[in-house]
Formats: C-alpha cells, sequence, structure tokens
C-alpha cells in the first residue's frame, strides 16, 4: 500500500483509538494528514510536529466548526470519517437529547461534512471515502439500540454516496468493526461485570480488535487495491459473527 506517497488524506477522530493509528501509518507511508478532533492534547510530540500533518480541531456537531474547518483543508484523494461516540442508554429512558447526542454526531455530522466536502470541490476524482461503522448495526446489543441505529443509518448512508458520485470513480465504503481495543473499549466495559466481559471477549474466535486492525483495512480502502470496492460493508469482527445464532 505504497501507492500512498504524497497523497493527501483527511481523518476525523483523529485523537481517538483508532484515528490515531490511521494517522500514524499514513505518516509512515508518505501521505499528507489532515486531521481533526477536539481534544489536540492526546496526540504525541511526533505527530504533532510531523511536518505531513496538520490538526484542525473542531466539534463536528458545530456548523461554525464544520464551515471553519472546510476552507482549511486541499483537495483530498481520501477521507475516514471516524468521529462518533457510543453513549449506552436503555430503551424506556430514551428522550430526544440522547437521540440528538447519538445521531447529531454518529450521522449527522457525517451527512454535512461530505456535503461540504463536495460542495467545496475537496473530493478528487477517485477519491475514497471510508466510514467507521459498527456490527452492532446488524447485531445490536442491550443498551445500545440508538448507537445501532446511527451506525446502520451511516451504512445506508454510505451506500447512497458510492451510487451518487460513481461517476466520478469516487469511492465509499463502510468498514463494520466489532469491538476494538480504545477508550469506546473502556466505556462498554464499564457497563459490564467481570464475568460478562471474559463472556464478550471468549465469543472472539480470534480475540477483540486493535486498532492498527482497522487502520489497515482503511488503508487498504484508501488505496489502488480497492478501486473495484464501492457501496460494501466490510466486517472485521475476528470471527465474531461465526458465532452468531443469525
Ligand atoms: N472501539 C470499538 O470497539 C469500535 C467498534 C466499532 C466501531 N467503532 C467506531 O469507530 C470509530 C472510532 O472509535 P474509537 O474506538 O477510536 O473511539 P474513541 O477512542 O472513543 O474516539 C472517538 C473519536 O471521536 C471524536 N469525537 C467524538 N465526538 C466528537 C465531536 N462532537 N466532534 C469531533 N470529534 C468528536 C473524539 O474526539 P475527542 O476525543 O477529541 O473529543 C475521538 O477522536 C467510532 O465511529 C466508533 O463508533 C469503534
Amino acid at each position: 500500500m505504497n501507492d500512498l506517497k504524497g497523497k493527501q488524506f483527511f481523518i476525523t477522530g483523529a485523537t481517538g483509538g483508532i484515528g490515531m493509528v490511521v494517522v500514524e501509518e499514513c505518516l509512515k507511508r508518505g501521505a499528507v494528514v489532515f486531521a481533526t478532533g477536539r481534544n489536540e492534547s492526546v496526540l504525541n510530540a511526533q505527530i504533532l510536529s510531523h511536518p505531513d500533518f496538520t490538526f484542525i480541531p473542531a466539534d463536528l456537531t458545530n456548523a461554525d466548526d464544520l464551515s471553519s474547518l472546510i476552507k482549511l483543508l486541499p483537495p483530498l484523494d481520501g477521507v475516514l470519517f471516524g468521529a462518533g461516540i457510543i453513549d449506552p442508554c436503555p430503551i424506556k429512558f430514551i428522550k430526544q437529547k440522547h437521540i440528538d447526542a447519538i445521531f447529531s454526531i454518529n450521522f449527522d455530522s457525517i451527512c454535512l461534512l461530505t456535503s461540504l466536502l463536495a460542495q467545496n470541490k475537496l473530493l478528487k476524482d477517485k477519491s475514497s471515502l471510508v466510514f467507521l461503522s459498527s456490527v452492532s448495526s446488524e447485531f445490536p446489543y442491550k443498551g445500545g439500540a440508538l448507537y445501532a441505529a446511527s451506525k446502520a443509518a451511516l451504512e445506508a448512508y454510505a451506500k447512497g454516496i458510492a451510487l451518487e458520485f460513481a461517476s466520478k470513480g469516487i469511492r465509499a465504503n463502510s468498514i463494520r468493526a466489532a469491538l476494538v481495543e480504545t477508550a469506546m473499549f473502556e466505556k462498554t466495559k464499564n457497563a459490564l461485570t467481570t464475568e460478562e466481559i471474559a463472556e464478550v471477549i471468549s465469543a472472539y474466535p480470534l480475540g477483540i480488535g486493535a486498532p492498527l486492525d482497522i487502520a489497515n483495512a482503511v488503508l487498504f480502502l484508501w488505496s489502488d487495491l480497492s478501486s473495484w470496492m464501492t457501496g460494501s460493508v466490510l466486517n472485521l469482527d475476528g470471527g465474531l459473527l461465526l458465532n452468531s445464532k443469525k
């Protein structure tokens, strides 16, 4: 995947467990990286001082931040839509504020950002858009109905982009990840007992994922190796779905 050299990528959620590793892997391969998140302080000095790295802080649910961000981006070869939150809530307690909290970042911000990128001609012909979804879009878990719904909506939206932008050779694919060891996994763990955590982990024939497992798939989807893939949903789950009863 050395064909990323000199190409320009934009990564949302770059301050998160997965996004940060995607940044590192891109920089290693000579790509030029534009990244966003809210909490710049978690990025290490090596990333922040890299000549091919630009960080643009933004709350992607804030319209002013979105329009400022868009002005600082160059034409792009690829985008990773990685920002997202989990925020579990049992069905009977769901209020409008919970729906808004999840959907505003996991879905709305992605639609609005994509529109702005397209309007401002920042998506090069043959660019590749990657959306971070979750196995919960098909196999929800208790307390995660809103999160699962936001990811199901995202996958459907990505397929719409694949169709609309195909004439320019622009591709859009989703990665449907199972549990990956990041801060998000820590939040999931906090809602479970030790026995429940052990049970969850034992359901993974290859163990739970590392951020690099997802980063490798992102780089593949950005590279020419995946040039005939669009509108796809790539399951990345360490074999979890082999244990599914469906
Ligand atoms: N980890 C998993 O098990 C797993 C499994 C399946 C799918 N995914 C998906 O993969 C993506 C990345 O997950 P992760 O594990 O890397 O999560 P993470 O470590 O919790 O990082 C989440 C990222 O989203 C950013 N973010 C959240 N709200 C934002 C907002 N309002 N504006 C701008 N940025 C915002 C965070 O930025 P700040 O921290 O700077 O605010 C952070 O960079 C998410 O979409 C998640 O749903 C994760």
